[in-house]
């Protein structure tokens, strides 16, 4: 496939990239040197001929929803009919239905991006758009730096995946993996997705 990556500069963008282009697919890094994510004439031209656009941002002033409605406003026009938004686990929701990001818990360094990716989330999932998106979510608190172990799961769920010992956690390595996986898969067309251990 050929897969543009907006944020491949970045610490999981650039995870994804790697994953990808040692799987043989051809891989076009972007940074926000080459195009801005906030705006639809810039990104129309970095990803037209591309199969695929994976996102991967942050930034300040609500950078991701913002981003987000872009990208959606962009691909149409591009040709480009996948899109796979890397997105927070902070709209995970515990068992009884709260979403982890409002739990008086939640890390407040944290929040303004966990709430701008619970935006980006109800945005894309409101949009009316011929985009196969996709919005995978990492554990609420344990995405940790690491390589690929081969084994994860991925379910297109809304509470946290989690183990015997009800830890909810994933090496960047093997969540880059996953990314690749639906890409190649065209999984989760439509869905929030989460991956864990
Ligand atoms: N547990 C969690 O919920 C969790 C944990 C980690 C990450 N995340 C999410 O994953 C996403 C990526 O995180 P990260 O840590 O990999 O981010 P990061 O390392 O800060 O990378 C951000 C990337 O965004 C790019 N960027 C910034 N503004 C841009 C613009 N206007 N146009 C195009 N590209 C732009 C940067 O490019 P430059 O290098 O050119 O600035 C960089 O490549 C974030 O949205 C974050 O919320 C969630």
């Amino acid at each position: 496939m050929k897969i543009a990556v907006i944020g491949a500069t970045g610490n999981l963008g650039g995870a994804v990239a790697r994953e990808a282009a040692t799987r043989g697919h051809e891989v076009t890094a972007l940074s926000s040197r080459d195009v801005d994510v906030l705006d639809p004439a810039s990104i129309k031209p970095a990803v037209a001929g591309h199969d695929a656009v994976v996102a991967s941002v942050k930034g300040a002033d609500h950078l991701v929803p913002r981003g987000a409605a872009a990208l959606l406003d962009a691909l149409p026009d591009a040709g480009v009919d996948r899109l796979l938004f890397v997105g927070g686990g902070g709209s995970l929701t515990s068992p009884e239905g709260r979403r982890f990001v409002d739990s008086p818990g939640f890390p407040p360094q944290y929040l303004e991006t966990a709430l701008d990716q619970a935006a980006a989330l109800d945005l894309l999932r409101a949009a009316d758009t011929t985009v196969d998106w996709s919005y995978v979510s990492p554990p609420p608190m344990h995405l940790v730096e690491g390589d690929k172990t081969g084994g994860y799961r991925a379910e297109a769920t809304d509470t946290p995946l989690t183990d015997d010992q009800g830890e909810s956690r994933i090496s960047t390595g093997d969540f880059a993996s996953a990314i690749v996986d639906a890409l190649e898969r065209r999984d989760f067309v439509r869905q929030r997705f989460t991956v864990a251990y």
